[in-house]
Protein backbone atom coordinates (compact mmCIF):
# COMPACT_ATOMS: atom_id res chain seq x y z
CA UNK A 1 0.00 0.00 0.00
CA UNK A 2 1.49 3.61 -1.17
CA UNK A 3 2.08 6.09 1.38
CA UNK A 4 1.03 9.65 0.05
CA UNK A 5 2.24 12.91 1.14
CA UNK A 6 0.22 15.72 2.60
CA UNK A 7 0.24 17.75 -0.32
CA UNK A 8 -0.91 14.86 -2.81
CA UNK A 9 -3.75 13.89 -0.40
CA UNK A 10 -4.86 17.33 -0.76
CA UNK A 11 -4.39 18.07 -4.33
CA UNK A 12 -7.17 15.10 -4.62
CA UNK A 13 -9.06 16.39 -1.93
CA UNK A 14 -9.30 20.13 -3.43
CA UNK A 15 -9.99 18.14 -6.74
CA UNK A 16 -12.58 16.71 -5.54
CA UNK A 17 -15.55 18.30 -5.15
CA UNK A 18 -17.80 17.70 -2.38
CA UNK A 19 -20.38 18.54 -3.45
CA UNK A 20 -20.47 16.56 -6.60
CA UNK A 21 -19.00 13.52 -5.02
CA UNK A 22 -21.62 12.99 -2.59
CA UNK A 23 -24.12 14.05 -5.32
CA UNK A 24 -23.38 11.24 -7.38
CA UNK A 25 -24.64 9.19 -3.91
CA UNK A 26 -27.37 11.29 -2.70
CA UNK A 27 -29.56 12.82 -4.08
CA UNK A 28 -29.29 16.74 -2.72
CA UNK A 29 -31.54 19.67 -2.78
CA UNK A 30 -30.25 23.44 -2.47
CA UNK A 31 -30.99 24.78 0.70
CA UNK A 32 -29.78 28.24 1.79
CA UNK A 33 -25.68 28.19 1.08
CA UNK A 34 -25.18 24.87 0.78
CA UNK A 35 -27.47 21.48 -0.20
CA UNK A 36 -29.63 18.72 1.99
CA UNK A 37 -30.52 15.61 1.61
CA UNK A 38 -31.66 12.16 3.36
CA UNK A 39 -28.76 10.86 5.06
CA UNK A 40 -27.37 7.85 3.92
CA UNK A 41 -26.03 6.73 7.02
CA UNK A 42 -29.29 6.43 9.16
CA UNK A 43 -33.01 6.35 8.41
CA UNK A 44 -34.85 9.28 8.21
CA UNK A 45 -37.73 10.99 6.37
CA UNK A 46 -36.89 14.61 6.11
CA UNK A 47 -32.91 15.84 5.47
CA UNK A 48 -30.50 16.63 8.24
CA UNK A 49 -27.45 15.51 6.28
CA UNK A 50 -26.31 18.73 5.49
CA UNK A 51 -23.17 19.84 2.55
CA UNK A 52 -21.27 23.14 2.74
CA UNK A 53 -19.77 23.35 -0.73
CA UNK A 54 -17.86 26.86 0.93
CA UNK A 55 -16.21 24.45 3.76
CA UNK A 56 -16.46 21.41 1.53
CA UNK A 57 -17.43 19.23 4.34
CA UNK A 58 -20.39 17.44 4.98
CA UNK A 59 -22.50 16.95 8.56
CA UNK A 60 -25.85 15.10 9.45
CA UNK A 61 -27.52 16.60 12.51
CA UNK A 62 -29.48 13.81 12.79
CA UNK A 63 -26.66 10.56 13.46
CA UNK A 64 -23.64 13.15 13.90
CA UNK A 65 -21.62 11.78 11.10
CA UNK A 66 -19.56 14.32 9.10
CA UNK A 67 -15.89 15.26 7.78
CA UNK A 68 -14.64 15.96 4.18
CA UNK A 69 -14.64 14.10 0.61
CA UNK A 70 -12.25 11.71 1.76
CA UNK A 71 -14.47 11.06 5.37
CA UNK A 72 -17.66 10.35 2.88
CA UNK A 73 -16.28 7.90 0.72
CA UNK A 74 -14.13 5.64 3.48
CA UNK A 75 -17.60 5.48 5.41
CA UNK A 76 -20.30 5.17 2.26
CA UNK A 77 -17.43 2.76 0.81
CA UNK A 78 -16.09 1.16 3.68
CA UNK A 79 -12.77 1.92 2.29
CA UNK A 80 -10.04 2.25 4.06
CA UNK A 81 -7.70 5.97 3.68
CA UNK A 82 -5.35 4.79 0.95
CA UNK A 83 -8.37 3.19 -0.53
CA UNK A 84 -10.59 6.51 -1.17
CA UNK A 85 -7.74 8.34 -1.91
CA UNK A 86 -7.21 5.91 -5.04
CA UNK A 87 -11.03 6.16 -5.86
CA UNK A 88 -11.09 10.18 -5.58
CA UNK A 89 -7.92 10.66 -7.54
CA UNK A 90 -8.90 7.97 -10.39
CA UNK A 91 -12.10 9.71 -10.39
CA UNK A 92 -10.14 13.19 -10.99
CA UNK A 93 -7.76 11.78 -12.99
CA UNK A 94 -4.65 12.89 -9.90
CA UNK A 95 -2.09 10.13 -10.60
CA UNK A 96 -0.80 8.72 -7.38
CA UNK A 97 2.69 7.51 -6.27
CA UNK A 98 2.76 3.62 -6.40
CA UNK A 99 5.87 1.76 -4.30
CA UNK A 100 5.46 -0.62 -1.78
CA UNK A 101 6.91 -0.21 1.65
CA UNK A 102 7.95 -2.71 4.44
CA UNK A 103 5.58 -4.21 7.17
CA UNK A 104 6.88 -1.76 9.43
CA UNK A 105 5.93 1.04 7.48
CA UNK A 106 2.49 0.05 6.80
CA UNK A 107 1.71 -0.20 9.80
CA UNK A 108 2.36 2.91 10.82
CA UNK A 109 0.02 4.26 7.55
CA UNK A 110 -2.99 2.56 8.66
CA UNK A 111 -4.60 -0.66 10.80
CA UNK A 112 -7.38 -0.84 8.34
CA UNK A 113 -5.51 -1.64 5.25
CA UNK A 114 -3.39 -3.65 6.82
CA UNK A 115 -6.24 -5.84 8.82
CA UNK A 116 -7.66 -5.99 4.45
CA UNK A 117 -4.27 -7.14 3.61
CA UNK A 118 -3.73 -10.14 6.40
CA UNK A 119 -7.56 -10.91 5.70
CA UNK A 120 -6.50 -11.67 2.49
CA UNK A 121 -3.84 -13.72 2.86
CA UNK A 122 -5.59 -15.61 5.33
CA UNK A 123 -8.81 -16.31 3.14
CA UNK A 124 -6.28 -17.71 0.20
CA UNK A 125 -4.73 -19.53 3.25
CA UNK A 126 -8.15 -21.19 4.26
CA UNK A 127 -9.12 -21.92 0.17
CA UNK A 128 -5.31 -23.54 -0.36
CA UNK A 129 -5.95 -25.85 2.81
CA UNK A 130 -9.18 -26.71 1.73
CA UNK A 131 -7.73 -27.84 -2.23
CA UNK A 132 -5.23 -29.62 -0.57
CA UNK A 133 -4.88 -33.69 0.64
CA UNK A 134 -4.96 -32.21 4.68
CA UNK A 135 -8.62 -30.66 3.75
CA UNK A 136 -10.21 -33.19 2.55
CA UNK A 137 -12.70 -33.36 5.30
CA UNK A 138 -13.50 -30.18 4.40
CA UNK A 139 -14.14 -30.32 0.49
CA UNK A 140 -16.32 -33.74 1.06
CA UNK A 141 -18.24 -32.10 3.64
CA UNK A 142 -18.94 -29.00 0.97
CA UNK A 143 -19.68 -31.75 -1.58
CA UNK A 144 -21.87 -33.49 0.60
CA UNK A 145 -23.79 -30.33 1.03
CA UNK A 146 -24.41 -29.88 -2.87
CA UNK A 147 -21.83 -27.17 -3.86
CA UNK A 148 -20.22 -27.33 -6.43
CA UNK A 149 -16.45 -26.67 -7.34
CA UNK A 150 -17.16 -23.29 -9.18
CA UNK A 151 -19.39 -22.16 -6.24
CA UNK A 152 -16.84 -22.81 -3.88
CA UNK A 153 -14.42 -20.95 -5.74
CA UNK A 154 -16.76 -17.84 -6.36
CA UNK A 155 -17.28 -17.62 -3.07
CA UNK A 156 -13.95 -18.51 -1.82
CA UNK A 157 -14.62 -21.29 0.85
CA UNK A 158 -11.87 -22.78 3.12
CA UNK A 159 -10.92 -25.33 5.60
CA UNK A 160 -9.30 -24.29 8.96
CA UNK A 161 -6.83 -27.21 10.02
CA UNK A 162 -6.39 -29.24 12.76
CA UNK A 163 -5.69 -26.66 15.10
CA UNK A 164 -2.66 -25.12 16.68
CA UNK A 165 -0.85 -22.08 15.73
CA UNK A 166 -0.62 -22.71 11.86
CA UNK A 167 -2.37 -19.70 10.75
CA UNK A 168 0.34 -17.77 13.16
CA UNK A 169 2.93 -19.22 12.07
CA UNK A 170 2.43 -18.23 8.60
CA UNK A 171 1.55 -14.91 9.31
CA UNK A 172 4.67 -14.11 11.50
CA UNK A 173 6.65 -15.58 8.76
CA UNK A 174 5.27 -12.63 6.35
CA UNK A 175 6.02 -10.11 8.65
CA UNK A 176 3.29 -9.41 10.98
CA UNK A 177 3.43 -8.36 13.97
CA UNK A 178 1.78 -9.48 17.32
CA UNK A 179 0.39 -6.10 17.96
CA UNK A 180 -1.62 -6.44 14.05
CA UNK A 181 -2.52 -9.49 14.63
CA UNK A 182 -4.32 -9.49 17.86
CA UNK A 183 -6.66 -7.14 16.12
CA UNK A 184 -7.58 -9.66 13.16
CA UNK A 185 -9.67 -11.22 15.64
CA UNK A 186 -8.42 -14.44 13.63
CA UNK A 187 -6.42 -15.85 17.34
CA UNK A 188 -6.93 -16.24 20.65
CA UNK A 189 -4.05 -14.98 22.51
CA UNK A 190 -3.04 -15.39 26.41
CA UNK A 191 -0.55 -16.06 29.12
CA UNK A 192 -0.31 -19.98 27.66
CA UNK A 193 0.76 -18.67 23.79
CA UNK A 194 -0.93 -18.17 20.26
CA UNK A 195 -3.51 -19.97 19.18
CA UNK A 196 -5.75 -20.13 15.59
CA UNK A 197 -8.97 -19.08 16.76
CA UNK A 198 -10.51 -21.11 14.00
CA UNK A 199 -9.49 -24.70 12.96
CA UNK A 200 -11.63 -27.99 12.11
CA UNK A 201 -13.89 -25.73 10.36
CA UNK A 202 -15.24 -25.23 6.83
CA UNK A 203 -14.69 -21.10 6.02
CA UNK A 204 -16.76 -18.92 4.74
CA UNK A 205 -14.73 -15.65 3.83
CA UNK A 206 -17.42 -12.26 4.98
CA UNK A 207 -16.84 -9.27 2.01
CA UNK A 208 -18.09 -5.85 2.22
CA UNK A 209 -19.48 -4.59 -0.84
CA UNK A 210 -16.47 -3.93 -2.50
CA UNK A 211 -15.44 -7.24 -2.20
CA UNK A 212 -12.82 -7.10 0.53
CA UNK A 213 -12.17 -9.71 3.29
CA UNK A 214 -13.39 -8.11 6.55
CA UNK A 215 -13.81 -11.13 8.50
CA UNK A 216 -14.52 -15.20 8.94
CA UNK A 217 -17.40 -17.69 9.41
CA UNK A 218 -16.89 -20.97 10.24
CA UNK A 219 -19.21 -24.45 10.66
CA UNK A 220 -17.88 -27.35 12.18
CA UNK A 221 -18.49 -30.25 10.08
CA UNK A 222 -20.58 -32.63 12.51
CA UNK A 223 -23.03 -31.76 14.91
CA UNK A 224 -20.10 -29.92 17.79
CA UNK A 225 -21.51 -26.56 19.40
CA UNK A 226 -21.21 -23.73 18.55
CA UNK A 227 -21.91 -24.78 15.16
CA UNK A 228 -20.89 -21.55 13.85
CA UNK A 229 -18.01 -19.46 14.86
CA UNK A 230 -17.52 -16.18 13.61
CA UNK A 231 -14.81 -13.45 13.51
CA UNK A 232 -15.56 -10.90 15.95
CA UNK A 233 -15.93 -7.29 15.58
CA UNK A 234 -12.75 -5.60 14.54
CA UNK A 235 -11.47 -2.26 13.21
CA UNK A 236 -12.25 -3.81 9.51
CA UNK A 237 -15.45 -5.82 10.55
CA UNK A 238 -18.96 -4.16 11.66
CA UNK A 239 -21.74 -6.86 11.59
CA UNK A 240 -24.76 -4.33 11.80
CA UNK A 241 -22.92 -2.71 8.50
CA UNK A 242 -22.28 -5.51 6.06
CA UNK A 243 -24.52 -8.31 4.64
CA UNK A 244 -23.34 -11.36 3.72
CA UNK A 245 -23.43 -11.84 -0.62
CA UNK A 246 -23.88 -8.20 -1.00
CA UNK A 247 -21.27 -7.59 -2.72
CA UNK A 248 -22.26 -10.23 -5.80
CA UNK A 249 -26.39 -9.35 -5.15
CA UNK A 250 -25.65 -5.98 -5.84
CA UNK A 251 -24.44 -6.58 -9.34
CA UNK A 252 -27.94 -8.72 -10.17
CA UNK A 253 -30.36 -7.88 -12.45
CA UNK A 254 -32.75 -8.71 -10.25
CA UNK A 255 -35.63 -6.18 -9.06
CA UNK A 256 -35.77 -7.10 -5.25
CA UNK A 257 -33.17 -8.75 -2.65
CA UNK A 258 -33.85 -12.04 -0.30
CA UNK A 259 -32.65 -11.24 2.62
CA UNK A 260 -31.83 -14.95 5.03
CA UNK A 261 -30.84 -15.96 8.26
CA UNK A 262 -27.63 -18.45 6.94
CA UNK A 263 -24.26 -18.36 5.16
CA UNK A 264 -25.26 -22.12 3.45
CA UNK A 265 -28.58 -20.39 2.46
CA UNK A 266 -26.96 -17.43 0.55
CA UNK A 267 -24.84 -19.40 -1.46
CA UNK A 268 -27.08 -22.63 -2.22
CA UNK A 269 -29.57 -19.65 -3.96
CA UNK A 270 -26.53 -18.39 -5.20
CA UNK A 271 -25.92 -21.52 -6.86
CA UNK A 272 -29.36 -22.13 -7.57
CA UNK A 273 -29.24 -18.76 -10.08
CA UNK A 274 -30.99 -16.66 -7.06
CA UNK A 275 -27.74 -14.14 -7.22
CA UNK A 276 -29.60 -11.31 -4.98
CA UNK A 277 -29.68 -13.76 -1.70
CA UNK A 278 -27.78 -11.94 1.19
CA UNK A 279 -28.12 -12.56 5.12
CA UNK A 280 -27.24 -11.24 7.75
CA UNK A 281 -24.55 -12.04 10.00
CA UNK A 282 -25.23 -14.19 12.47
CA UNK A 283 -27.14 -11.13 14.42
CA UNK A 284 -30.29 -9.27 14.18
CA UNK A 285 -30.83 -7.55 10.93
CA UNK A 286 -30.12 -3.72 11.94
CA UNK A 287 -31.19 -0.28 10.44
CA UNK A 288 -27.97 0.46 9.04
CA UNK A 289 -28.10 -2.69 7.32
CA UNK A 290 -31.82 -1.47 5.57
CA UNK A 291 -29.95 1.52 4.60
CA UNK A 292 -27.25 -0.41 2.73
CA UNK A 293 -30.15 -2.58 0.85
CA UNK A 294 -31.96 0.74 0.11
CA UNK A 295 -29.17 1.69 -1.89
CA UNK A 296 -29.58 -0.58 -4.24
CA UNK A 297 -33.10 -2.46 -3.92
CA UNK A 298 -37.06 -0.82 -2.68
CA UNK A 299 -38.05 -5.16 -2.22
CA UNK A 300 -36.51 -7.01 -0.08
CA UNK A 301 -38.07 -10.22 0.49
CA UNK A 302 -37.67 -12.41 3.94
CA UNK A 303 -36.84 -15.71 3.93
CA UNK A 304 -36.16 -16.34 7.46
CA UNK A 305 -36.12 -19.52 8.85
CA UNK A 306 -40.06 -21.28 9.03
CA UNK A 307 -39.71 -22.25 13.06
CA UNK A 308 -40.48 -19.43 16.06
CA UNK A 309 -36.96 -18.19 16.20
CA UNK A 310 -37.67 -17.16 12.12
CA UNK A 311 -40.80 -16.06 13.10
CA UNK A 312 -39.42 -13.91 15.38
CA UNK A 313 -36.90 -12.97 13.46
CA UNK A 314 -38.40 -11.53 10.75
CA UNK A 315 -41.22 -9.96 13.50
CA UNK A 316 -38.42 -7.61 14.18
CA UNK A 317 -36.53 -7.10 10.52
CA UNK A 318 -40.20 -5.95 9.41
CA UNK A 319 -40.51 -2.71 11.23
CA UNK A 320 -36.73 -1.96 10.21
CA UNK A 321 -37.30 -2.31 6.22
CA UNK A 322 -40.76 -0.09 6.75
CA UNK A 323 -38.61 2.62 8.70
CA UNK A 324 -35.92 2.70 5.83
CA UNK A 325 -38.69 2.96 3.60
CA UNK A 326 -38.43 -0.55 2.20
CA UNK A 327 -41.01 -2.74 0.80
CA UNK A 328 -41.04 -5.84 2.77
CA UNK A 329 -42.35 -9.25 1.61
CA UNK A 330 -42.46 -12.82 3.72
CA UNK A 331 -41.58 -15.73 1.72
CA UNK A 332 -43.06 -19.28 3.23
CA UNK A 333 -41.15 -22.38 2.89
CA UNK A 334 -43.30 -24.64 4.44
CA UNK A 335 -42.53 -27.72 5.04
CA UNK A 336 -39.07 -26.68 4.90
CA UNK A 337 -36.98 -25.19 7.16
CA UNK A 338 -35.01 -22.80 4.94
CA UNK A 339 -34.41 -21.45 1.51
CA UNK A 340 -31.45 -24.22 1.57
CA UNK A 341 -33.27 -27.37 2.77
CA UNK A 342 -36.39 -25.87 0.14
CA UNK A 343 -34.07 -25.77 -3.11
CA UNK A 344 -32.34 -29.39 -2.21
CA UNK A 345 -35.93 -30.85 -1.92
CA UNK A 346 -38.25 -29.34 -4.75
CA UNK A 347 -35.61 -26.87 -6.87
CA UNK A 348 -35.32 -23.76 -8.05
CA UNK A 349 -37.94 -23.72 -10.15
CA UNK A 350 -40.43 -24.21 -7.39
CA UNK A 351 -38.93 -21.28 -5.15
CA UNK A 352 -39.24 -18.90 -7.32
CA UNK A 353 -42.93 -19.30 -7.44
CA UNK A 354 -42.57 -19.14 -3.45
CA UNK A 355 -40.99 -15.31 -3.96
CA UNK A 356 -43.85 -14.57 -6.37
CA UNK A 357 -45.66 -15.54 -3.78
CA UNK A 358 -44.40 -13.72 -0.72
CA UNK A 359 -46.78 -12.22 1.05
CA UNK A 360 -47.16 -8.45 2.30
CA UNK A 361 -45.62 -8.05 5.44
CA UNK A 362 -47.90 -6.57 7.10
CA UNK A 363 -50.47 -9.11 6.59
CA UNK A 364 -47.74 -11.00 7.73
CA UNK A 365 -48.34 -9.12 10.91
CA UNK A 366 -51.81 -9.52 10.85
CA UNK A 367 -51.34 -13.25 10.55
CA UNK A 368 -49.07 -13.62 13.32
CA UNK A 369 -50.97 -11.72 15.28
CA UNK A 370 -54.49 -13.89 14.76
CA UNK A 371 -52.76 -16.74 15.86
CA UNK A 372 -52.27 -15.75 19.48
CA UNK A 373 -56.39 -15.18 19.62
CA UNK A 374 -58.80 -17.72 20.07
CA UNK A 375 -61.89 -16.98 17.27
CA UNK A 376 -64.41 -18.45 19.15
CA UNK A 377 -64.28 -15.99 22.06
CA UNK A 378 -65.95 -12.55 21.10
CA UNK A 379 -63.42 -11.06 24.15
CA UNK A 380 -60.22 -12.16 22.31
CA UNK A 381 -61.69 -10.93 18.91
CA UNK A 382 -62.33 -7.34 20.12
CA UNK A 383 -59.04 -7.36 21.56
CA UNK A 384 -57.70 -8.69 18.30
CA UNK A 385 -59.74 -5.77 16.47
CA UNK A 386 -57.67 -3.55 18.75
CA UNK A 387 -54.61 -4.91 17.83
CA UNK A 388 -54.80 -4.38 14.10
CA UNK A 389 -56.24 -0.84 14.52
CA UNK A 390 -53.29 0.22 16.48
CA UNK A 391 -51.30 -1.92 13.65
CA UNK A 392 -52.74 0.27 11.00
CA UNK A 393 -51.24 3.34 12.48
CA UNK A 394 -47.49 2.50 11.07
CA UNK A 395 -48.90 3.96 8.10
CA UNK A 396 -48.46 7.76 8.31
CA UNK A 397 -49.70 8.00 5.05
CA UNK A 398 -53.89 8.60 4.94
CA UNK A 399 -54.43 6.63 1.76
CA UNK A 400 -51.88 4.11 1.89
CA UNK A 401 -53.54 3.39 5.51
CA UNK A 402 -57.03 3.42 4.21
CA UNK A 403 -56.19 0.88 1.79
CA UNK A 404 -54.38 -1.29 3.91
CA UNK A 405 -57.81 -1.00 6.42
CA UNK A 406 -59.92 -2.10 3.81
CA UNK A 407 -57.81 -4.51 2.31
CA UNK A 408 -57.30 -6.64 5.78
CA UNK A 409 -61.22 -6.03 6.96
CA UNK A 410 -61.93 -7.94 3.82
CA UNK A 411 -59.46 -10.26 3.77
CA UNK A 412 -60.14 -11.40 7.39
CA UNK A 413 -63.32 -10.55 7.56
CA UNK A 414 -63.41 -7.96 9.92
CA UNK A 415 -66.15 -5.19 10.13
CA UNK A 416 -64.34 -2.41 8.50
CA UNK A 417 -66.30 0.99 10.13
CA UNK A 418 -65.63 -0.44 13.43
CA UNK A 419 -61.89 -1.05 12.28
CA UNK A 420 -61.66 2.57 11.08
CA UNK A 421 -63.81 4.17 14.07
CA UNK A 422 -60.81 2.34 16.16
CA UNK A 423 -58.06 3.37 14.29
CA UNK A 424 -59.83 7.03 14.86
CA UNK A 425 -59.90 6.56 18.34
CA UNK A 426 -56.37 5.37 18.49
CA UNK A 427 -54.51 7.71 15.98
CA UNK A 428 -56.11 10.75 18.35
CA UNK A 429 -54.52 9.83 21.02
CA UNK A 430 -50.69 9.85 19.53
CA UNK A 431 -48.68 12.87 20.81
CA UNK A 432 -48.99 14.14 17.00
CA UNK A 433 -51.70 12.69 15.20
CA UNK A 434 -51.13 9.75 13.12
CA UNK A 435 -47.43 9.51 13.32
CA UNK A 436 -45.38 6.37 12.63
CA UNK A 437 -45.21 4.34 15.66
CA UNK A 438 -41.16 3.78 16.29
CA UNK A 439 -39.74 1.06 15.32
CA UNK A 440 -38.15 -0.99 16.89
CA UNK A 441 -34.14 0.28 17.23
CA UNK A 442 -31.77 -2.61 17.17
CA UNK A 443 -29.06 0.32 16.61
CA UNK A 444 -29.87 2.80 19.74
CA UNK A 445 -29.32 6.42 18.45
CA UNK A 446 -25.63 7.78 19.61
CA UNK A 447 -26.43 9.20 23.26
CA UNK A 448 -26.22 12.76 23.53
CA UNK A 449 -24.03 12.19 26.45
CA UNK A 450 -23.50 15.28 28.31
CA UNK A 451 -20.03 16.77 26.03
CA UNK A 452 -17.00 17.32 28.42
CA UNK A 453 -17.73 20.97 29.15
CA UNK A 454 -13.92 22.39 27.95
CA UNK A 455 -14.71 20.55 24.31
CA UNK A 456 -17.66 22.50 24.29
CA UNK A 457 -15.77 25.10 24.57
CA UNK A 458 -13.40 24.56 22.14
CA UNK A 459 -15.33 23.25 19.12
CA UNK A 460 -18.02 26.96 20.12
CA UNK A 461 -14.45 29.28 19.56
CA UNK A 462 -13.57 27.12 16.94
CA UNK A 463 -16.04 26.66 15.10
CA UNK A 464 -16.37 30.93 15.29
CA UNK A 465 -13.37 31.60 14.08
CA UNK A 466 -13.97 29.49 10.94
CA UNK A 467 -17.08 31.19 10.51
CA UNK A 468 -15.59 34.10 11.29
CA UNK A 469 -11.42 34.22 10.57
CA UNK A 470 -11.54 38.35 10.91
CA UNK A 471 -11.75 37.53 14.43
CA UNK A 472 -8.59 36.39 14.26
CA UNK A 473 -6.10 39.14 14.75
CA UNK A 474 -8.44 40.07 17.84
CA UNK A 475 -7.55 36.64 19.40
CA UNK A 476 -4.63 35.79 17.93
CA UNK A 477 -2.32 37.19 20.98
CA UNK A 478 -5.03 35.56 23.48
CA UNK A 479 -5.76 32.09 22.72
CA UNK A 480 -2.74 30.18 21.59
CA UNK A 481 -3.04 26.72 20.07
CA UNK A 482 -0.63 25.65 23.09
CA UNK A 483 -3.79 26.54 25.50
CA UNK A 484 -5.48 23.88 23.74
CA UNK A 485 -4.91 21.34 26.31
CA UNK A 486 -6.84 18.07 24.43
CA UNK A 487 -4.02 17.09 22.03
CA UNK A 488 -6.46 16.32 18.83
CA UNK A 489 -7.44 20.82 19.56
CA UNK A 490 -4.22 21.41 19.95
CA UNK A 491 -3.25 20.13 16.96
CA UNK A 492 -5.93 21.31 15.10
CA UNK A 493 -5.75 24.99 16.13
CA UNK A 494 -2.28 24.67 15.23
CA UNK A 495 -3.10 23.84 11.70
CA UNK A 496 -6.03 26.28 11.77
CA UNK A 497 -3.63 29.44 13.21
CA UNK A 498 -1.04 28.47 10.59
CA UNK A 499 -3.85 28.69 7.54
CA UNK A 500 -5.17 32.12 9.05
CA UNK A 501 -1.52 33.20 9.42
CA UNK A 502 -1.42 32.38 5.33
CA UNK A 503 -4.58 33.95 4.75
CA UNK A 504 -5.65 30.77 3.43
CA UNK A 505 -8.84 28.84 5.41
CA UNK A 506 -9.55 25.52 4.51
CA UNK A 507 -10.94 23.21 7.06
CA UNK A 508 -11.49 20.50 5.08
CA UNK A 509 -7.42 20.48 4.67
CA UNK A 510 -7.46 19.98 8.39
CA UNK A 511 -8.75 16.78 8.05
CA UNK A 512 -6.54 15.03 5.78
CA UNK A 513 -4.37 15.24 8.66
CA UNK A 514 -6.41 11.93 10.19
CA UNK A 515 -6.39 9.17 8.66
CA UNK A 516 -9.34 7.11 10.48
CA UNK A 517 -12.59 7.67 10.07
CA UNK A 518 -13.63 8.03 13.51
CA UNK A 519 -11.27 10.91 14.22
CA UNK A 520 -12.16 12.57 11.05
CA UNK A 521 -15.76 12.56 12.25
CA UNK A 522 -13.90 14.04 15.64
CA UNK A 523 -12.47 16.70 14.00
CA UNK A 524 -15.13 17.57 11.89
CA UNK A 525 -17.57 17.70 14.64
CA UNK A 526 -14.83 20.20 15.98
CA UNK A 527 -16.28 22.66 13.15
CA UNK A 528 -19.37 22.46 13.73
CA UNK A 529 -21.50 25.28 14.73
CA UNK A 530 -24.28 25.65 17.36
CA UNK A 531 -24.29 29.09 18.45
CA UNK A 532 -26.99 31.74 17.43
CA UNK A 533 -25.99 33.88 14.68
CA UNK A 534 -29.19 35.75 15.16
CA UNK A 535 -27.68 37.37 18.63
CA UNK A 536 -27.05 40.57 18.69
CA UNK A 537 -23.73 42.22 18.63
CA UNK A 538 -23.07 42.85 22.19
CA UNK A 539 -24.61 39.37 23.02
CA UNK A 540 -22.09 38.19 20.50
CA UNK A 541 -19.26 39.97 22.13
CA UNK A 542 -19.93 38.98 25.48
CA UNK A 543 -20.29 35.53 24.55
CA UNK A 544 -16.94 35.65 22.67
CA UNK A 545 -14.73 37.31 25.82
CA UNK A 546 -16.53 34.65 27.77
CA UNK A 547 -15.37 31.27 25.53
CA UNK A 548 -12.27 33.07 25.71
CA UNK A 549 -11.63 33.58 29.14
CA UNK A 550 -12.84 29.89 29.84
CA UNK A 551 -10.04 28.46 27.51
CA UNK A 552 -7.52 30.74 28.86
CA UNK A 553 -8.32 29.87 32.85
CA UNK A 554 -8.58 26.20 31.93
CA UNK A 555 -5.23 26.07 29.99
CA UNK A 556 -4.14 27.92 33.64
CA UNK A 557 -5.28 25.64 35.67
CA UNK A 558 -4.44 22.45 33.83
CA UNK A 559 -0.61 23.97 33.74
CA UNK A 560 -0.92 24.76 38.02
CA UNK A 561 -1.97 21.08 38.37
CA UNK A 562 1.45 19.53 36.43
CA UNK A 563 3.33 22.17 38.64
CA UNK A 564 5.49 20.93 41.38
CA UNK A 565 7.62 24.48 41.88
CA UNK A 566 5.89 26.86 43.95
CA UNK A 567 7.17 30.21 42.53
CA UNK A 568 5.82 29.28 39.30
CA UNK A 569 2.25 28.54 41.07
CA UNK A 570 2.69 31.89 42.25
CA UNK A 571 3.40 33.26 38.79
CA UNK A 572 0.68 31.24 37.19
CA UNK A 573 -2.34 32.59 40.12
CA UNK A 574 -0.80 35.91 39.12
CA UNK A 575 -1.30 35.25 35.55
CA UNK A 576 -4.94 33.92 35.76
CA UNK A 577 -5.97 37.24 38.26
CA UNK A 578 -4.91 39.34 35.46
CA UNK A 579 -6.93 37.65 32.99
CA UNK A 580 -9.64 37.20 35.01
CA UNK A 581 -9.80 41.60 34.99
CA UNK A 582 -12.01 42.47 32.22
CA UNK A 583 -8.95 45.67 30.88
CA UNK A 584 -6.79 42.63 30.21
CA UNK A 585 -9.25 40.45 28.09
CA UNK A 586 -11.51 42.58 26.34
CA UNK A 587 -12.10 42.02 22.83
CA UNK A 588 -14.64 44.50 21.15
CA UNK A 589 -16.28 43.78 18.52
CA UNK A 590 -17.41 45.97 15.99
CA UNK A 591 -20.03 45.23 12.85
CA UNK A 592 -18.40 43.47 10.20
CA UNK A 593 -16.09 41.77 12.45
CA UNK A 594 -17.89 39.37 14.37
P1 LIG B 1 -26.60 -25.05 8.31
O1 LIG B 1 -26.92 -25.96 9.44
O2 LIG B 1 -25.16 -25.04 7.99
O3 LIG B 1 -27.50 -25.18 7.13
O4 LIG B 1 -26.81 -23.64 8.85
P2 LIG B 1 -28.03 -22.67 8.71
O5 LIG B 1 -27.65 -21.64 7.73
O6 LIG B 1 -29.29 -23.44 8.48
O7 LIG B 1 -27.92 -22.09 10.13
P3 LIG B 1 -28.93 -21.67 11.20
O8 LIG B 1 -30.28 -21.43 10.65
O9 LIG B 1 -28.75 -22.62 12.33
O10 LIG B 1 -28.26 -20.29 11.56
C1 LIG B 1 -28.33 -19.16 10.71
C2 LIG B 1 -27.13 -18.29 10.91
O11 LIG B 1 -27.01 -17.95 12.28
C3 LIG B 1 -25.81 -18.93 10.54
O12 LIG B 1 -25.49 -18.74 9.19
C4 LIG B 1 -24.84 -18.20 11.43
O13 LIG B 1 -24.47 -16.96 10.87
C5 LIG B 1 -25.66 -17.97 12.68
N1 LIG B 1 -25.41 -19.04 13.66
C6 LIG B 1 -25.96 -20.26 13.70
N2 LIG B 1 -25.48 -20.99 14.72
C7 LIG B 1 -24.60 -20.19 15.35
C8 LIG B 1 -23.76 -20.36 16.50
O14 LIG B 1 -23.71 -21.39 17.13
N3 LIG B 1 -22.99 -19.28 16.85
C9 LIG B 1 -23.01 -18.12 16.16
N4 LIG B 1 -22.23 -17.11 16.56
N5 LIG B 1 -23.78 -17.94 15.08
C10 LIG B 1 -24.57 -18.94 14.67
MN1 LIG C 1 -29.56 -24.68 6.92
Amino acid sequence: MPWYSEEKIEEVRSRSDVVEVIGSYVKLKRSGNGYVGLCPFHSEKTPSFHVNPSRQMYKCFGCGVGGNVITFVMEYENYSFPEAMQFLAERVGVELPKGEMSAEQREREGLRSLLLEINTKAARYYYAKLKSPQGRQGYDYLRARELGDETIVHFGLGYAGQGGDELYRYLKNEGYSDSVLKETGLFKMDERGVYDKFWNRVIFPIMDVNNRVIGFGGRVMGDAKPKYLNSPETKLFDKSRNLFGLNYAKQGKRKNVILCEGYMDVIAMHQSGFTNAVASLGTAFTEQQANLLGRYTKEVLLTYDSDEAGVKAALRAIPILRHAGLNGKVVHMEPYKDPDEFIKALGAEEFEKRLSDAQNSFFFEVDVARNSYDMHDPEQVTAYYHEIAKKLLVFPDKVQRDNYLEAVASQYGIRKDDLRELVIRYGSQLPDGYQELPAERTVPQKKKTQEQGITHTYRLFLSWLIETPELYPLIRDKIRPEDFVEENFRIVAQMLYQQLEQGELLPAKIINHFTEVESQKMIANMFQTDFQTAMSLQEREKALNELVLRIKEYSIDWKMRSLTDMSELQSLIIEKKRWQTPEKLHISLKDGNS
